[in-house]
């Protein structure tokens, strides 16, 4: 069934939970489709996982529609959402509708994603006036990481947690249809989710939001490094990508690949009159 806001909303009312994983590739995005998945999102962690950028700031719009543009071509069924890059959103409400129209009619995005609470309201609310829903983005926002001093659980004291609640009133009010809220306290995560009617997507903030989303290759163990708290490894793959690699090297240097199966024959007349 193909995913829409509607359907994503219908489950938060139904109680049913909705998970989400990023992805930037198209073999990947194949296997997370037959996996039913229920959204994809093409993350600015993609400067990270794989441009190798210790992190978000140097992503670029071109960047965000290469990658955005390689999942759709794999998704029939699962919601694709796109973030929009530092600097795509925070300069003008201008820039914000112009680049998010980007996303949708060059990426195939069916909706976009920003990072911040009030005071990115009035993108918000252009950018849905333009047809384009859009996700918000709450608690450790990583675009903000030189701001926040680094990557951080936000949200522990008073102030912060109220200033993170008032956010996600004010983003729901300004036509948010979703909010991901990213390194929060679960107690505070679930506050939210009671509070608002669009639905609260988590990541490190624990199992009372209506979803959840990791980055893909840390669910999958592709990282050696050390693992943020609240990632879950649900496959040990690097270690089996690395092995791989390995027996291959070795297969090449030692000739036992290739093997007469792995080639293609050829009439021994046709090579004596080349020879
Ligand atoms: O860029 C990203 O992958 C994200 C998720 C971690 C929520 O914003």
């Amino acid at each position: 069934m193909k995913r829409t806001v509607t359907t994503l909303q219908k489950q938060k009312n139904e109680g049913k939970k909705i998970s989400m994983l990023t992805c930037y590739d198209y073999t990947t995005a194949c296997l997370v489709e037959a996996a039913g998945v229920d959204t994809v999102l093409i993350g600015d962690s993609l400067g990270m996982t794989m441009l190798g950028y210790d992190d978000t700031l140097p992503v670029t719009m071109e960047d965000m529609i290469h990658h955005t543009r390689a999942v759709s071509r794999a998704l029939k069924d699962t919601f694709l959402i796109a973030d929009m890059p530092f600097l795509s959103y925070q300069t003008s409400t201008y820039d914000a509708v112009v680049n998010a129209g980007r996303l949708v009619k060059e990426g195939h995005a069916q909706a976009v994603k920003l990072e911040g609470g009030a005071k990115v309201c009035e993108q918000i609310e252009a950018i849905t006036r333009a047809d384009i829903p859009v996700v918000a983005h709450l608690g450790l926002t990583p675009q903000s990481v030189n701001a926040f001093g680094g990557f951080k659980v936000q949200g522990k004291n008073v102030d912060q947690a109220k200033q993170i609640l008032e956010d996600a009133l004010a983003i729901e009010k300004a036509g948010a249809f979703m909010v991901v809220l990213e390194c929060v306290p679960e107690k505070l995560a679930t506050l939210i989710t009671e509070k608002l009617s669009i639905p609260t997507i988590g990541i490190g903030a624990g199992a009372g939001c209506d979803g959840q989303v990791l980055v893909y290759q840390d669910m999958l163990g592709m990282f050696n490094g050390i693992q943020p708290k609240f990632v879950k490894q649900f496959a040990q793959i690097g270690k089996e990508m690395k092995e791989a690699f390995s027996a291959y090297d070795a297969a090449v240097k030692n000739g036992e690949f290739p093997q007469k199966e792995h080639t293609f024959a050829i009439d021994d007349d046709v090579i004596k009159a080349i020879s």
